[in-house]
Formats: C-alpha cells, structure tokens, sequence
C-alpha cells in the first residue's frame, strides 16, 4: 500500500462544476458528476436492479426518451434501451442510415425535430468528440453522452467502474478518493482513438486508482499520461500486467486510423493478451474489455471466454447503470431539484 502522502498525489482533485448551464439531468462527460452524484447513480442502479420489474415500469412511465445514433452500436444502444424500457419509458431510434439525416439533416434540426415529436431527453452517440455539448445547446434537454468521437464514454467509465467495485470492493456502501486505493488498472491497445480510455482516466484516479496506459506510441503518443494526476505510461506490456490487479484491453479503432499503418503481427507479439501472459504474470487480476473484442487480435479467445474474463458482466452492467442515469435525466430539473 502506497503512504498516504504517496497516495495522495495519485488523486486528482475534485473538479469544479461545468461553467455552462447545462441541464444538470445530462451526461455529457464523467467529470459531470460530483462524488455525490456518482454514489448517487451506483446507488441506484442497484436499486433498480433488484426492484421488481412490474414496479420498475411504473417509475416512468411513458415518458419519451430518444436514442440519436450516428455510429454502429450493439451494446450501448440495445441497453441504453432496455434500462429506458424497463423503468416504463416509450423509447425510438434515430440512426443516420436511416433517417433524414442521410439526406443532409444537420444535428441541430434532428435534434429540434425530436424534441417537437416530444422527446423528453437526447441519448446521443455521434463520431465528432463534442457533438453532445452542441445538442443539449441547442434543445435545452437532458442528454446523455453514448459516446463521442475519440472523446469521452461516461456510462462506459461508470459500468466499469460497477464492475471493479463487485470484484475488488465487494459490499461496498459507497466511493470516496481513497476507495480504489492500492489498485492498479492497466489499459492497453488503442488509446488515442479511445473515449473509453479517457473516462476511465478520468473517473478512477479520482477514487484512488492508479491508471498504467500501455501500447506503442502510433496508439499512445507521451502526451497522454500528463493530462490527468494518477495516470502513467508503462510501454512494456509484460510490465504492466505483473502491476495490475484490473486488466482492461482495448481493440484498434480501425474505422479511426485514417491512414495509419501498423504491423499487427508485431503488435500481437508485443500486446496481444495470451493465457501463458495472464497465468505468467497477472493469475489474480480480472479482464475486461469494452467490446466489441476482436479474438485473436487484442485478445486471444480463450482468455476473453476464461475465468478472469468480465466482458459479459459489464454488458449487463451497462444496463443497471444506464437505468440509473436515465431516471436521474428524467426526474432532475433545470434547477437541479430532483423529482
Ligand atoms: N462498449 C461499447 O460502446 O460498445 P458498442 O459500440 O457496441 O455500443
């Protein structure tokens, strides 16, 4: 266990509440929450969970949630949808391969025509880092961010957080800056390209984790590790696994590249997570992966189906916390009084 001077370097301070006006229902970044409103939320989602579901359906009901999707997604959508659902919201898909967005509709119009058919609150995933910003600007409703462009995935960073809280702190009441203290998550792959990456930097040092970045400079610039206070690079991917007590891989964001070539034979050989490297180097630590995995790449299938594996319980994760976050956007208003 670190000092407590050492550890408190590692935490990043609390940080100060958007300057913007935004509708305090949204979720457009982790840093959004304050401790408060993050033990809110985990809170929550357990409550939810265990309420019985007839009950559950009755805590919205019908009230009009719009899912505005404009990159493919299987988990975020369908469980973003399920948790609206099953709190008795009336849920409907906007897509951009099907709708007129297609035809040139800009984000402010289809985020006005939602809002007219009367949608209550704005589930966003856009390709461009910041669009969840420009759309709560412009329709003054709660949004949630599913996701922007290379930029932040809080519901991501919050199921996973869920996640190493059930196997690490078990039984925990509630976080605070020391509850991941002594904790070491390494992220590995894509970092750059990775909204998932820069959530969970953003959220976990605040609770005491020390956050390793690892993979080759193509996909993790030395920038990286000064932005956030608990965060370093480690570029030896054996290294880092030997240091870590929560393993979280990464795909390559191919569809965000643009043009930049790697051998990923070598990248296999240097970063790929095999069984003999986890046995060797990490028996202890659970495995996790955002998704979608791609076997046999940054991963190899046996350790994303092993007993470490924690893929699927962060899936269903994500519905426990997006039915959490989904009520908070529906029942908090413009002054931030809750319902
Ligand atoms: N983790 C994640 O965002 O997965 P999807 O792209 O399938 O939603």
């Amino acid at each position: 266990m670190p000092t407590s001077a050492a550890r408190r370097t590692l935490h990043a301070p609390e940080l100060p509440p958007s300057p913007f006006p935004y509708h305090p229902g949204s979720l457009l970044s982790i840093n959004d929450l304050s401790l408060d409103a993050l033990n809110h939320v985990l809170r929550r989602a357990t409550e939810l969970t265990n309420e019985d579901p007839l009950a559950r359906a009755r805590i919205l009901p019908k009230r009009r949630v719009a899912l505005l999707f404009y990159e493919s997604s299987t988990r975020t959508r369908t469980s973003f949808e399920l948790a609206a659902k099953a709190l008795g919201c009336d849920t409907t898909l906007v897509s951009n391969l099907s709708s007129s967005i297609e035809k040139g509709e800009s984000l402010k119009d289809t985020g006005l025509t939602i809002r007219a058919l009367g949608a209550e609150a704005i589930i966003l995933r856009h390709n461009a880092s910041g669009a969840p910003w420009w759309l709560e600007a412009c329709t003054h409703l709660p949004v949630l961010n599913a996701g922007d462009g290379m930029h932040e995935h809080p519901t991501q960073g919050l199921l996973d957080l869920r996640t190493i809280l059930a196997h690490l702190r078990p039984g925990i009441a509630e976080v605070g800056p020391d509850t991941l203290a002594g904790v070491t998550v390494s992220i590995t792959g894509d970092i750059l390209h990775s909204r998932v990456a820069r959530s969970n930097m953003l959220l976990l040092p605040r609770l005491g984790a020390r956050v390793l970045l690892c993979g080759p400079k193509e996909l993790l610039p030395d920038l990286a590790a000064n932005v956030v206070p608990g965060v370093a690079i480690e570029r030896n991917f054996e290294s880092a696994l030997k240091q870590s007590q929560v393993v979280m891989m990464l795909r390559i964001q191919a569809e965000r590249l643009a043009g930049l070539q790697l051998d990923l034979e070598q990248y296999k050989a240097a970063y790929q997570l095999t069984g003999d490297r986890l046995r060797t180097l990490a028996p202890q630590a659970i495995v996790m992966h955002p998704g979608p995995i791609i076997r046999g790449l940054e991963l190899t299938a046996g350790v994303a189906d092993g007993p470490q594996s924690k893929i699927l319980e962060q899936v269903a994760n994500g519905v426990a916390i997006r039915m959490a976050v989904v009520e908070r956007a529906l029942t908090t208003s413009r002054t931030g009084d809750r319902a």
